[in-house]
């Protein structure tokens, strides 16, 4: 299987993660291991990499890219919501670094199998972790209507969400929607012809993006670690997030406001009675975005931001 190496952002990161010989790191998204390969070799010869991918596939490729520092790489088939109990059954109180590089990598849309891409005729699956049990064929082929549209419009701001689902519906009902292929003709026949060409994406993106949200709970895992962030990070640790899209970079956001401000007392108590003090902050305000030639040479990169903050 041909993984790439296409880690965006990696120069950025790599600076702002400001590792250093023997420090105890996680990489939480290993994908094609491009991050956990410049992070290990910054953190010999004494180091400790945590890799954690929740797709298998990545995490045999990780064994066989970090093979010649396998002392120094730990190795976890799990989700990035379990790093607490990862590092407590690892005997890990806090660690410097965490990175997380969010959605998927060009593996998955390639060779993935799992009909993540418009453009490969495969099974409409769309698991990174295929221990579980929910698949993109179940949605499309057995949700609702109405659930369909709500899916689109909130996870894909998909505004022709209810032409689509309808159009779903109505192909289902004479056979199964089985391929990822077979599904963008049904959501690119229910599109307006006029919009389809003054788009700048595939007719198909942003469903496609809903459905994977839904099948991988893709936001929800995010906000339950974001929760335990400062408990992770050990003091002047730093958290790194590359995120694709507006949901997940307001998730983080949020969080991170949230651990920024502390105290949660109204603001016209004259006292702070929840006791809670600031836990994190942010290295810059606004999040930091590839450069054009960055973009040009990657268009996956075209709308990531990365956001780095430190346990203070
Ligand atoms: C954009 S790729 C990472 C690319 C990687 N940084 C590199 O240098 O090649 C995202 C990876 O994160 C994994 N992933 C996404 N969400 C995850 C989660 N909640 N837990 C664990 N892994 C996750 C995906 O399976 C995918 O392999």
């Amino acid at each position: 299987m041909g993984f790439e190496h296409t880690s965006v952002l990696s120069q950025e990161v790599h600076e702002h993660q400001e590792l250093k010989p023997g420090n105890i790191v996680v990489d939480c998204t290993l994908g094609g291991s491009g991050h956990a390969l410049a992070t290990i070799k910054a953190i010999l010869p004494d180091g400790k990499l945590i890799g954690i991918d929740q797709d298998l596939d990545a995490i045999d490729h990780a064994k066989k890219v970090l093979h010649p520092f396998k002392e120094n790489a730990l190795l976890f088939h799990s989700n990035f919501s379990d790093l607490y109990k990862i590092l407590n059954s690892n005997g890990i109180e806090g660690v410097n670094s965490i990175l997380l590089d969010l959605g998927f990598s060009l593996n998955q849309l390639k060779n993935g199998k799992r009909g993540f891409s418009f453009n490969e005729n495969e099974p409409l699956d769309m698991r990174m972790d295929i221990r579980n049990d929910l698949t993109a064929f179940e949605i499309v082929n057995s949700f609702q209507k109405n659930e369909l549209v709500d899916i689109f419009f909130k996870f894909g701001e998909e505004k022709f969400s209810r032409r689509i689902a309808k159009k779903i519906v109505e192909t289902r009902e004479k056979k199964p929607i089985r391929t990822s292929v077979e599904l963008a003709q049904v959501i690119k026949s229910a599109i307006p012809a006029k919009f389809i060409y003054s788009q700048r994406i595939h007719p198909a993106t942003r469903v496609f993006q809903a459905l994977r949200i839904v099948v991988n709970k893709e936001l929800e895992r995010l906000e339950n670690f974001m929760e335990d962030v400062p408990s992770l990070l050990l003091e002047g640790g730093r958290l790194c997030v590359i995120s694709f899209h507006s949901l997940e970079d307001r998730i983080v956001k949020k969080a991170l406001r949230k651990f920024e401000n502390g105290c949660t007392c109204p603001k016209d108590l004259p006292i702070c009675l929840c006791g809670f003090i600031p836990q994190m902050k942010s290295v810059f305000r606004k999040p930091l975005v590839p450069t054009k030639e960055e973009i040009d040479s990657n268009p996956m990169a075209r709308s990531a931001k990365l956001r780095v903050a430190q346990r203070v």
